[in-house]
């Protein structure tokens, strides 16, 4: 089948402001999105810029605004769309644009180094390894499953209104740590989280939730957090 795709075009270095071009691709309902762009890439526009690497969901590095919803490029089929053949690509909103799709991620990942993304216990180290029973660890395993995509952050209406705001993304790594039963900084973590700009920004919209590809549970995550913090009450003040 014969499909258009109009795709968002922008060089910041060369242009005055962004233009979409439209391409035909020939396709198999079966096709990913990421393989059309890879034909247009290959044998039409090799001025296209776009980030992959995996091709199967892994690697979380070609999410994008397709037909106005946030996804995976390569986990989204021809036929998953309902708009004919008919396909409009942009990158993904939030972001500053790079080039073309690509857009710049630092500050999704500056705010996941805001958490604190890896495990506090100042005891003394057991001989072996800190143990943790396979009930725990099925507390944090749908954290355990994020590919740091950005769709959740991206997508989400609280993000796009407050940039401060740490935003699911952080607030699911934050909770991996926060209901890990080996960290020991569960309070100072709690602490960092309780504002507007942290956990209670959070006003369970769900979109984040709707667009993870990796079906994680998001809003069921942070509103864990929030009932950790309420049972924890004032004592999770740090000092
Ligand atoms: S290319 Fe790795 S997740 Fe899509």
């Amino acid at each position: 089948m014969q499909c258009e795709f109009l795709i968002y075009r922008f060089d910041p270095e060369q242009d005055e402001k962004p233009h979409y071009q439209s391409y035909r691709v020939t396709a198999e309902p079966t096709d990913k999105i990421l393989d059309c762009l890879n034909k247009i890439r290959w044998e039409q526009d090799a001025t296209l810029a776009f980030r992959a690497s995996c091709a199967h969901g892994i690697c979380g590095s070609d999410a994008m605004l397709i037909n106005g919803d946030v996804g995976l490029a390569c986990q989204k089929l021809v036929r998953d769309y309902k708009t004919g053949n008919n396909f409009v690509i942009e990158p993904m909103p939030l972001f500053r644009v790079i080039k073309d799709l690509v857009v710049d991620l630092k500050p999704f990942y500056d705010k996941q180094r805001a958490v604190r993304p890896y495990l506090i216990n100042d005891d003394d180290p057991p001989e072996d390894e800190r143990r943790q029973d396979p009930q725990e660890q099925q507390a944090i395993e749908p954290a355990l499953r994020c590919i740091l995509c950005a769709s959740c952050t991206s997508s989400c209406p609280i993000n796009r209104a407050n940039l401060n705001y740490l935003g699911p993304a952080a607030l699911l790594r934050a909770f991996r740590y926060v209901m890990d039963s080996r960290d020991t900084a569960t309070g100072s973590r709690l602490a960092q989280l309780d504002s507007e700009d942290g956990i209670w920004g959070c006003k369970i919209m769900r979109w984040c939730t709707e667009v993870c590809p990796k079906g994680i549970p998001v809003t069921q995550c942070l509103t864990q957090i929030k009932k950790v913090m309420r049972q924890a009450g004032p004592e999770t003040k740090p000092g």
